[in-house]
């Protein structure tokens, strides 16, 4: 690939151009240019953007209307006309923002309405919201854990679990994942006792689409003593009888200590959130930087995610709808002959034959009106290259049969080219 091959707009240095640098930014340089080689021409599966949102699922991208696949709106309340209006009520009567932290003048009656709401949702006494899924990972971990204390997450754990271990100054060391006999090594032969033990999964791990094996880790660690925290982020409104994720799902709410969470997939807004039945943890509200030392929520998210999870806790059917959708999608995808990495649901990923096949099938369905996410390695575990798609209630029959169609379409010229 030549110089000329940097995306025109990306404000990243040229091959020519990194050779002239040194130190920090040659490094950065560089890694920019190892990602545009390897992407090639054409459209960049880092550099996508949107012109126009006009559903859930619809959008404008490149001047072409082109179907999602590739949000985490999965029931679609990002667009729902009830959370749009508490939006705008709320809009009107407090502004734009808070412009200030829960601990200054950002602590307002939604906040307040917000977190026992969540709190009720969860059948636990008590929540604390933050204003990211990310913030809310720093605050819950680096509240509990400290140095001196040891915490063992999943190999699998999102960037923000893993950033959260590192700032919380304890000691963290991956168990592999989904593993409770590994869990169970590890915890026997820690040499801090199990009550300065945080056991840290996830409920779906969103690159593959596969079930954290939360009730068989959460027994081995209650077992011995340590806590346990579990992150819904993907499995909220849409695992489990009420909506409370693959915790509930595999009746393992009983062994998890807290649930952390985020507003910004399924309640189709942005925030975080930690739910617990500990009142030890009411001090995360004095112990947490990412609770004290960052402004809140703004209203209107405020009031159109307590829309939204009252939605998720009163409509079940809307998560039917999308169960029927996903496994239509899913089923049509192994039709085809592909692999996907875990079980039918929601959230998926189509294994890819290496990196060219990859960014291939990525264009080609880019350019027929379709938005799927490329992940490509260090992203992805064992270095796989992976279509990684996710359905939402939204999406209709047609077009999922639309995407099927292409998918096909993309197969039989692969294997004629
Ligand atoms: C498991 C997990 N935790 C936390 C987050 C961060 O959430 P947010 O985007 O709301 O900051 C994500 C986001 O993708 C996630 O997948």
């Amino acid at each position: 690939m030549s110089d000329s091959n940097a995306h025109p707009d990306s404000g990243a240095p040229t091959v020519a151009a990194t050779a002239q640098l040194s130190g920090i930014l040659r490094r950065v340089a560089t890694l920019g240019d190892i990602i545009n080689r390897s992407v090639g021409e054409g459209s960049h599966p880092l550099r996508v953007q949107v012109d126009q949102f006009d559903s859930p699922v619809s959008a404008v991208i490149e001047g072409r209307r082109t179907t999602m696949f590739g949000t985490n709106s999965y029931l679609g309340l990002n667009f729902d006309p009830r959370c749009i209006a508490s939006a705008e009520t709320a809009l009107r009567q407090w502004g734009t923002g808070s412009t200030a932290s829960r601990v200054a003048s950002g602590n307002q009656i939604g906040h307040a309405q917000l977190e026992r709401e969540i709190a009720e949702f969860y059948g636990r006494p008590d929540a604390v919201i933050f204003s990211t899924g990310f913030m809310a990972n720093m605050g819950a971990i680096c509240g509990l854990a400290a140095e001196g204390d040891l915490i063992l997450y999943d190999a699998f754990c999102h960037a923000s679990i893993i950033d959260a271990c590192r700032a919380s100054g304890a000691t963290f060391k991956p168990f592999r994942h989904n593993d409770p006999e590994d869990l169970g090594r590890m915890l026997d032969e820690a040499t801090v006792p199990a009550s300065r033990i945080v056991v840290v999964l996830e409920g779906l791990y969103s690159v593959w689409g596969d079930l954290g094996a939360v009730k068989d880790l959460a027994e081995v660690a209650k077992a011995r003593g340590a806590l346990v925290v579990v992150d819904e982020a993907h499995g909220l409104g849409l695992y489990g009888k009420h909506g409370r994720g693959v915790t509930e799902l595999q009746g393992a709410e009983h062994l998890v200590d807290a649930v952390v969470g985020t507003f910004s997939k399924a309640v189709g807004v942005i925030g975080g959130y930690c739910v617990t039945s500990h009142p030890a943890l009411k001090a995360l509200r004095f112990m947490a930087r990412a609770y004290l030392y960052t402004a809140s929520l703004p209203p209107a998210v405020v009031a159109s995610a307590r829309t939204a999870i009252g939605i998720i806790g009163s409509e079940p059917e809307l998560r039917a709808d999308l169960w029927r959708k996903a496994e239509k999608f899913c089923a049509g995808v192994k039709g085809l002959g592909y692999s996907l990495c875990a079980e039918p649901g929601p959230v998926g990923a189509i294994k890819m034959r290496g990196l060219v096949q990859g960014i291939g099938f990525w264009r080609g369905l880019l350019e027929r009106g379709i938005y799927v996410n490329l992940l490509v390695p260090p992203a992805t575990p064992g270095g796989e290259v992976l279509l990684r798609f996710s359905v939402s209630a939204a999406h209709t029959d047609a077009d999922i049969e639309r995407f099927l169609g292409i998918l096909s379409d993309l197969t039989v010229e692969a294997r004629t080219a």
